[in-house]
């Protein structure tokens, strides 16, 4: 596990996939010798948030559920929210360049037109999905973490929320086989004369694309809902 004072270009240099979650938090290269516990200062950042999402995305079987669970629900959705920022900026017109470079390396290929057809579906099920948290999940858990500050329970009927943290969140999976389709029809049904090389990068990019996802969604399920819960329970008692 990586730690505060080991230097971050030393983190870099052994798992270089961690860069977009450094851009998430503001650091930028040029960072030279700074450990990381200097580097979070520099950039007024949580460090020991900072240093247990590297190493949830580092290993994919550290998730250490109660340390994340002692953070700020403002601090857990700000990250959240900057990762979808992410997404839109950078995966998705990333994976919509890769898709369109490989389908002009084989021009007439019928099968390339089903490939966007998937494309197309996943794209319209994570857009979905990104939007409604946007829209209505983070600003419902900022405002109930507002509530849950000035004392509860509420007894004000108008004050109590139409549903709960529960049914906000429950559209992972349809992300999560929509992405499957799209890597299993490149996989196991293109035979089209394309272009190989470009189809590994973009089969490279939608597998680090899942496993981003992946750590995304395992925050907003396994420590953004519960801690929510807890609150609503406190507010709300039935
Ligand atoms: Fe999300
Ligand atoms: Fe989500």
């Amino acid at each position: 596990m990586y730690n505060l004072s080991q230097k971050l270009a030393d983190i870099i240099h052994h798992d270089h996939q961690l860069l977009p979650i450094l851009n998430r938090f503001g650091i930028r290269l040029g960072f030279g010798d700074q450990s990381v516990g200097e580097a979070c200062k520099t950039h007024s950042i949580n460090a020991e948030f900072f240093i247990e999402i590297l190493n949830t995305y580092h290993d994919p079987d550290y998730f250490p559920r109660d340390r994340f669970l002692d953070f700020p629900l403002p601090l857990i959705v700000d990250y959240l929210k900057k990762t979808h920022q992410y997404y839109y900026a950078f995966y998705i017109p990333e994976i919509e360049k890769q898709l369109n470079e490989l389908i002009a390396s084989a021009p007439g290929e019928n099968i390339l037109s089903l490939l966007t057809r998937f494309y197309l579906k996943f794209k319209q099920e994570l857009h979905e999905h990104l939007h409604y948290e946007d829209q209505f999940t983070f600003p419902y858990v900022l405002n109930l973490q507002k509530l849950y500050e000035l004392g509860g329970p509420i007894t004000n009927p108008e004050l109590l929320p139409a549903k709960s943290i529960i049914e906000f969140e429950e559209t992972h999976s349809d992300v999560d086989s929509k992405l499957l389709d799209l890597k299993n029809i490149i996989i196991k049904y293109l035979q089209a004369d394309y272009n190989d090389n470009k189809c590994n990068i973009l089969l490279t990019t939608l597998y680090n694309f899942e496993d981003d996802l992946r750590d995304h969604s395992r925050i907003e399920d396994k420590i953004m809902v519960p801690k929510v819960l807890q609150i609503e329970k406190l507010l709300f008692p039935s």
